[in-house]
């Protein structure tokens, strides 16, 4: 969880010597306004003490990039205060485990979360530049990637034996550009065959001149924008220029339906953020006019293309959306018409349905020029759209799986510049990356980063994926999780169905859902006869490093406590090496003796 504190600077003083009225004049369009940036970037404002304010992110829901959203709260904050004449502020941000209340009613003044970490970020704020962010070290360490930051003194904190390690955010860095450069930190590993499915893809569209959908669906971490890149280097390499167009979708910011698309327009047409509407419009109008010339329905195109780079909607103009469907979709023609077009549509789960409908659509009915159009997704999209990338003849969906042990150990050892590891510890990374890419990258560097003597521990950004994808399951999807948690490492329908009341047929329609999201899978043996046997997939379940350690383990058919203590001690240690989240509440009674194998 990651707690922001944000202080008026010097306003006490002032306070005294103003009316109550004028202090309430001059503090509710800033609370206003804090607020605001808080909720905008998702977080929950837990409380206002005295002129400060207290806000969470990641409770009581996760997102995977939490710690990112604060500093860049915290940085839009700043910006806009910056502005003001009348105030200052100092904003101190932190992230770590805290106890959450999630029944608690902040709006009521109710508090959610308390421990060290709310703590330590107050002592930060306090620290803090005028008109300036300082960030903990978990903060830095999970957001140093896309955010600016400059190195600090540490912190002198009362109470606290060490200083504290800060540093100061200065600025995001651009994510929402557009052909964002992949940082690849290693060769590619592995992926060959469907690496040739895109090439191939793309010789396809550029001899047949047909329009090709591929969408490239996984778990986060597992490869999905690296072959994109790689896609990319094919497609530099060709002698032929290939126009390479790229959006994404956003997990906050909600509300611009057709960013994407908008984004792949404005590059088209070179405009930057930076430019003035005046600019831009000189732009867009020399752009189209290039890419359309004197064709009759130029002026139609036009306005609905420039509508869209100017709110990332064109519905407004009337007609609706069919019409703008048209209006783009010729435009995307005539693009291809020109040179072959490649357009990549990045993280399509988080699209919404205009989009979705409009890449659907493009694709079906674009045609007779080169247009490949590519899509990650994570495998959430399907719950939405089950059909996502199948039924058409000329659309493929190829879903990433994890690398296979060789191919991780190789990674691992290119990412480390050596090959060989000690094979205790080598056994150990091996488990924790579970064959998935990104989780391989960052144990490799808290490996680096390790103390002598510690623990490997599951990398932050991995517990923040892992816990932010149960978040957003149904409730009744994250029982039927819990239930399993309990049984064990595996478990069967019949006996999740006793656990938890659900009929059997309800039961396995919500396994067949939670399968094709790859947290289940579904084992080819079973041990108990007549049922399926379930099990987690490697990447939805914490990596095991932990378990050896004492408390973690299964407490099986031999326990000879009471039977209350076994189910006590069972959900935590659910918790603990399994799909749980901290933070999850028990659904008690835990019934502690269930009809099958223990
Ligand atoms: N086959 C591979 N060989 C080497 N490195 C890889 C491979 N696949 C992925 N990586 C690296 O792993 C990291 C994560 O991969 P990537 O960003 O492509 O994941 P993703 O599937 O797009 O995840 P998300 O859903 O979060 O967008 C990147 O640094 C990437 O370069
Ligand atoms: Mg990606």
């Amino acid at each position: 969880m990651t707690v922001l504190f944000a202080d008026l600077v010097g306003f006490t003083a002032r306070a005294e010597q103003l009316d109550p009225e004028d202090v309430r004049a001059v503090l509710s369009p800033f609370y206003a306004r804090l607020r605001a940036e808080l909720e905008r970037f998702g977080g929950t404002v837990e409380k206002f003490i005295g002129d400060a304010v207290m806000a969470l992110f990641g409770a009581p829901a996760a997102h995977e990039d939490d710690p990112e959203r604060a500093v860049r709260a915290a940085l839009a904050i700043r910006d806009w205060v910056r502005e003001q004449e009348q105030i200052q502020v100092r904003v101190g941000v932190n992230t770590g485990e805290a106890l959450v209340a999630l029944g608690a009613r902040p709006g009521h003044g109710e508090g959610m979360a308390a421990g060290d970490v709310v703590n330590t970020a107050a002592r930060l704020q306090a620290a803090a530049p005028v008109n300036g962010v300082l960030a903990g070290e978990r903060t830095f360490r999970q957001t140093r990637g896309v955010i600016e930051y400059r190195p600090v003194p540490a912190v002198a904190a009362k109470g606290k034996r060490d200083p504290v390690p800060a540093w100061e955010a200065v600025a995001a860095r651009a994510r929402l550009g557009v052909d964002v450069p992949h940082r690849a930190r290693t060769a590619l590993v592995g992926r060959d065959r469907e690496l040739g499915v895109l090439r191939d893809a793309l010789a396809r569209v550029r001899a047949e001149r047909t329009p090709q959908l591929v969408t490239l669906l996984g778990v986060p971490g597992i490869g999905k924008s690296r072959l994109v890149y790689e896609l990319w280097q094919v497609a530099e390499a060709e002698p032929e220029l290939i126009w390479w167009r790229q959006g994404r979708s956003l997990p906050y910011g909600e509300g611009v339906s057709f960013w994407a698309l908008a984004e792949m327009v404005k590059a088209q047409a070179g405009i930057l953020e930076t430019d003035t509407p005046g600019q831009a419009g000189a732009k867009l109008a020399e752009m189209t006019g290039q890419v359309l010339g004197g064709a009759p329905e130029a002026e139609w195109v036009r306005r609905h293309v420039g509508a869209l780079a100017g709110r990332g909607d064109s519905a407004m103009l009337g007609g609706g959306r069919a019409e703008a469907f048209a209006a783009w979709r010729h435009f995307v023609e005539a693009l291809a018409e020109r040179r072959p077009l490649v357009l990549v549509f990045e993280d399509l789960h988080w699209a919404d349905d205009g989009l979705l409908d409009f890449v659907d659509y493009l694709t079906e009915w674009a045609g007779g020029v080169p247009l490949l159009v590519v899509g990650t997704a994570r495998p959430e999209l399907l719950a939405r759209r089950p059909g996502w990338g199948g039924g058409k003849p000329n659309a493929v969906a190829l879903s990433l799986a994890a690398l296979s042990d060789a191919d991780t150990a190789r990674l691992v050892g290119l990412l480390r510049g050596r090959p060989v590891l000690e094979a205790g510890q080598q056994g150990l990374l091996l488990a924790q990356a579970g064959g998935n890419p990104l989780y391989a990258e960052q144990c490799v560097q808290m490996l680096a980063e390790q103390r002598a003597g510690e623990q490997l521990p599951v990398p932050d950004s991995v517990q923040g994926i892992i816990a932010a994808r149960l978040d957003l399951l149904a409730l009744a999807d994250k029982r039927l999780l819990q239930d399993a948690a309990v049984i064990g490492k595996v478990f069967w329908p019949g006996a999740v169905a006793a656990l938890g009341g659900a009929g059997r047929g309800e039961l396995d329609e919500q396994l067949h859902g939670l399968e094709r999201r790859q947290f289940v899978r579904r084992d080819r043996a079973s041990s108990v006869a007549g049922q399926a046997q379930y099990g987690p997939t490697r990447l939805s379940r914490r990596p095991p490093g932990r378990r050896s350690r004492p408390g973690y383990s299964w407490p099986g058919p031999k326990w000879t406590g009471s039977p209350r203590r076994l189910g006590r001690l069972r959900l935590a240690c659910a918790r603990r090496c399994a799909y749980i989240p901290t933070g999850t509440r028990s659904r008690s009674p835990i019934r502690p003796r269930p009809p099958w194998p223990g």
